[in-house]
């Protein structure tokens, strides 16, 4: 047999860009499927508008308008304008945070933003070019004088952004818009479209106002319905149990700290002179007065040996920002407005033993709660991370997990017939997704058990109300069971007794109705709703 040579093989080696990677894996940022390639655009660019304001002070306005393009060719276009009223991009930055990947002012700093690769805007150019061959238009300011507009592509080979058409504009606005080309998308309706993306938006964001234009022009404004800002994310430092020797190494060469020991109590969250001694009586090998520089991985991996071996104060969980009791109440009422809802945030808890994180819920039920269903409705439920819903890779998501294993029986609730949501968001600086994509939140067992909790907590406080819907439900059946008879009994006694059978009937239905009060009248204001 013939053998190839590695000089031979060797021939073929290449180094990839990051741009090149995805174009050929661009599942992997969500763009698989027409339609939901076409909701992920407006989640990139719509999380970027609602970090950017809300980094910036600014309470989010954000107006996206989809429309479908007839070039001629048959194959289906669309335009993709996404603008905002946020800080802006300054001119200077634009090819680095919109035509790069891997590029952006989040990644590096451990904080609670929705954004974090650096993957999302340039991906979404990089989508736009490989599909119809355009580069995408923006047109920014981030103040009087400093507007701008020009043309944005990228060089896959190199993953280099390319500018062109770049003009001074002489325009007084503060923002960002961004408008794009793309095929091979398509808009949906249903369960995963865009709209239910914004609506879901608009229910997580309260102090967000949005307005969505379809491609059949028809409008729909997500009001603003809360006029504060959420809390502003402040940078986090991480908790030593959450380390893995490669972190504490990454930090230590990065550090400007002299020796290991003032290292860790600047870098680390709960790390004291006193910690600093206690590793150190753990494991007498360990050199804190060594320069952070020159930490080998052997000394990594002592450290990490020594931080599990030492208790630890929780980490501080004043940086993770949840959405708040009242202000889910209000989306929710603005939003599904229904019947009754039960809204729980729990208390902070801790994954991988040093992450904090925050789990809310609420069960609502009625109004636009749950979806309908052939013949009714079913439940439905509602997944967010950081505010930023979640439509798709159901299966494979913690929150999914945990609302399947409730038991919904016990607290009356029927998922398969009755107009019920169950809303989760998930807040955490280190949100650990399932995918690049972040369609999922990952199903580590500290995170599932806290969903859990929150869920039977909000479930608890609809239950009644649930209960007390069902025996109406129950008694007008019965009721309306009974009442068939009447009329037959009545003649059949009229017959044998001989007496009046107009008066049987009336004493009869007195009879059933008072064993049933409000029964009648109830089936009777339904059925004159049923008419309406
Ligand atoms: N609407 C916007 N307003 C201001 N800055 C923005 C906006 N969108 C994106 N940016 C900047 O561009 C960077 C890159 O965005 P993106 O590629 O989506 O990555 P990420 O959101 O993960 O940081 C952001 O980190 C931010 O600095
Ligand atoms: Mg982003």
């Amino acid at each position: 047999m013939a053998t190839t040579s590695a000089d031979q093989i060797f021939k073929e080696f290449r180094e990839h860009s990051a741009a090149q990677f995805f174009k050929k894996n661009r599942q992997m940022l969500g763009y698989s499927g027409q339609g939901r390639s076409l909701v992920t655009i407006v989640h990139e660019f719509c999380t970027n508008s609602l970090d950017a304001a809300e980094e910036a002070g600014i309470l989010p306005d954000i107006d996206i308008t989809i429309k479908r393009i007839d070039n001629g060719t048959g194959i289906s276009r669309y335009s993709i304008r996404v603008g905002d009223n946020g800080p802006g991009v300054p001119k200077s930055f634009v090819g680095k945070a919109l035509g790069t990947i891997f590029a952006g002012t989040k990644f590096h700093r451990y904080m609670q933003q929705r954004g974090q690769q650096g993957i999302g805007a340039a991906g979404c150019v990089l989508f736009a070019q490989i599909t119809t061959g355009k580069p995408i238009f923006i047109k920014s300011s981030t103040g009087k004088g400093a507007a701008y507009s020009c043309r944005l592509g990228i060089n896959a080979a190199t993953n280099k952004p390319v500018i062109t058409e770049m003009r001074d504009l002489d325009e007084d606005f503060r923002g960002l818009v961004i408008e794009g080309e793309y095929a091979d998308i398509r808009y949906e309706a249903g369960e995963h479209s865009a709209y239910e993306y914004i609506r879901r938006t608009a229910l997580s964001n309260p102090h967000a106002q949005i307005k969505l234009t379809d491609p059949g022009g028809q409008e729909s404004l997500f009001v603003r319905s809360v006029k504060e800002l959420p809390r502003k994310a402040s940078v986090a430092k991480p908790h030593p149990a959450g380390l893995s020797a490669n972190d504490i190494l990454e930090f230590a060469h990065a550090s400007q700290s002299r020796k290991i020991s003032t290292f860790m109590i600047d870098t680390f969250a709960r790390t004291t002179q006193n910690k600093i001694s206690e590793l150190k009586a753990v494991d007498g090998t360990i050199d804190v007065d060594k320069d952070p520089k020159q930490m080998t991985w052997e000394d990594a991996e002592k450290l990490i040996g020594a931080i599990h071996k030492v208790r630890w104060i929780a980490p501080d969980a004043s940086s993770v920002i949840p959405i708040g009791e009242a202000q889910i109440k209000v989306a929710l009422k603005n939003i599904l407005d229904p019947e009754h809802m039960s809204v729980t945030e729990r208390r902070p808890a801790v994954f991988r033993g040093g992450i904090p994180f925050v789990v809310e819920a609420a069960v609502s039920y009625g109004g636009n709660s749950g979806r309908k269903v052939e013949g009714g409705y079913a439940g439905n439920v509602l997944r967010f991370a950081n505010r930023v819903p979640l439509l798709f890779d159901t299966a494979s998501c913690a929150i999914s997990k945990a609302a399947n294993d409730i038991e919904w029986r016990r607290y009356n609730i029927d998922m398969d017939t009755q107009p019920v949501s169950v809303f989760v968001n998930v807040s955490s600086v280190y949100v650990p997704y399932s995918g690049v994509g972040k369609e999922a939140i990952a199903q580590e067992d500290e995170i599932i058990d806290e969903i859990k909790l929150a869920i039977m907590e909000a479930a608890r406080g609809v239950q009644h109300y649930v209960r007390g819907k069902e025996q109406v439900a129950f008694n007008i059946n019965r009721y309306k069971a009974i009442a068939r008879y009447v009329k037959q009994l009545s003649g059949d006694i009229s017959d044998l007794t001989k007496a009046d059978r107009a008066r049987i009937e009336k004493r009869l239905e007195s009879i059933v109705s008072k064993r049933f009060p409000k029964s009648e009248e109830r089936e009777r204001e339904k059925g004159q709703e049923e008419e309406r």
